[in-house]
């Protein structure tokens, strides 16, 4: 069933999914709930059937550290301890391959530091020998293993005693190896492999993510800078041709200094700063955002409209739409004055306020135009240092 609302102001229809009259201009986004989706949590790596309980929470325990590390080789570093201590072995390495595919590299290693400098290729040793035949395997006592080299032994003055290692595969691609080394309590058993092998497919995974992370983040960057062009490209009531954005985004490291913030929130406003605009882009191009605006609709009813379109635009992007409500409220002020009309005011943050006095002192190029009024006195106080 299409659900429709009428426009208090045009008295109008509305579709549900509009938060705002197509004909008329007028804002009803605050009488809508809108629901942003809940972000999904990867699913983990199953551990083989069998372990116990606090093996299990361990893994992940590690496993939600995936969801949030930025830092591979921390999350290395914790896969290698969680290793030791559920395996109960004195020592753990990750080894990855290299970009010739074929040697491997130590790139997290419990011991000597001399370890991180060697190179082993691949079919040489039982690591080697591990990454050729991308299989698990055991050795419980490797001076009897002919695969077995002692050179790393020699050169470290360290005494393997036993060996379980692993494979790190994304599908059928080997990414390097991880392996235990020195049981202290016995020999490995296959549960151990099984278990080692559920933490080679997190390390995997956590390389994989992060290389991902990495192509993300510069695709996000260049795809800023794309929409910037863009939204300055077109016309509008404000500088958006003269690096509009850009004065905005200059001015919010400083400001967001002087009320304390943190880098990650710095960044944040930065980038909601850049975007602010984007609803220009929509209103220029309502099609391809699935819009029908009346084409009656005056050039000051469309001005309005484009924060809630830039709002709405960010919300179906999953790394841009924190910025929604940076982009929604930056024509609004704390007094009550300003548009969309009907946005909740107690949803006014200083994080916000930051954007919205820059967008006003940017368009009015002029700090006496403004009126502390209709600001937080904190965001004010901080503005007014920072402008002179
Ligand atoms: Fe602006
Ligand atoms: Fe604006």
């Amino acid at each position: 069933m299409i659900m429709m609302n009428i426009c208090p102001k045009c008295e109008k229809v509305i579709l549900s999914d509009y938060k705002f009259c197509p004909r008329c201009g007028y804002s009803i986004y605050g009488k809508k709930g809108a629901e942003e989706p809940a972000h999904a949590v990867p699913a983990a790596a199953p551990v083989a059937a069998g372990e116990d309980t606090s093996k299990v929470l361990q893994f992940f325990n590690v496993a939600q550290t995936l969801t949030t590390a930025d830092d591979i080789d921390l999350l290395l570093k914790k896969i290698g301890s969680a290793v030791e201590e559920i395996l109960g072995a004195e020592r753990s390495s990750i080894m990855l391959l290299d970009d010739t595919g074929e040697n491997l590299y130590f790139k997290t290693a419990t011991g000597e530091d001399i370890l991180k400098k060697l190179k082993i290729p691949v079919g040489m040793g039982v690591a080697g020998w591990i990454a050729q035949n991308k299989k698990p395997d055991i050795v419980n006592d490797p001076y009897n293993d002919e695969r077995f080299s002692p050179d790393t032994d020699k050169k470290t003055g360290f005494k393997t005693r036993s060996i379980v290692g692993a494979p790190m595969m994304v599908g059928d691609e080997l990414v390097g190896i991880v392996e235990a080394i020195n049981k202290t309590d016995g020999e490995f058993t296959k549960d151990d492999m099984n278990t080692l092998m559920g933490f080679a497919g997190l390390a995997a995974v956590s390389i994989v993510n992060t290389k991902l992370k990495t192509d993300q983040k510069n695709f996000f960057s260049n795809m800023l800078d794309f929409l910037i062009i863009g939204t300055e490209a077109l016309s509008s009531p404000e500088p958006t041709k003269s690096g509009h954005a850009w004065e905005i985004a200059k001015y919010v490291p400083h400001i967001g200094r002087e009320l304390g913030f943190d880098r990650d929130k710095i960044h944040l406003i930065h980038n909601a700063a850049l975007m602010h605009d984007i609803g220009f882009l929509g209103l220029a191009n309502p099609e391809l955002i699935g819009l029908r605006i009346d084409r009656e609709l005056d050039s000051n009813a469309k001005y309005r409209l484009h924060p809630i379109i830039g709002s709405e635009i960010v919300k179906g992007i999953k790394m841009m739409h924190d910025m929604g409500p940076y982009i929604l409220y930056h024509h609004q002020f704390k007094d009550g004055s300003g548009f969309p009309e009907n946005l909740p005011l107690d949803q006014i943050t200083p994080e916000i306020e930051v954007i919205s006095i820059l967008e006003q002192y940017c368009i009015r190029k002029d700090k006496r135009a403004l009126d502390p009024k209709k600001f937080s006195p904190a965001v004010y106080r901080a503005f007014d240092k920072v402008i002179h």
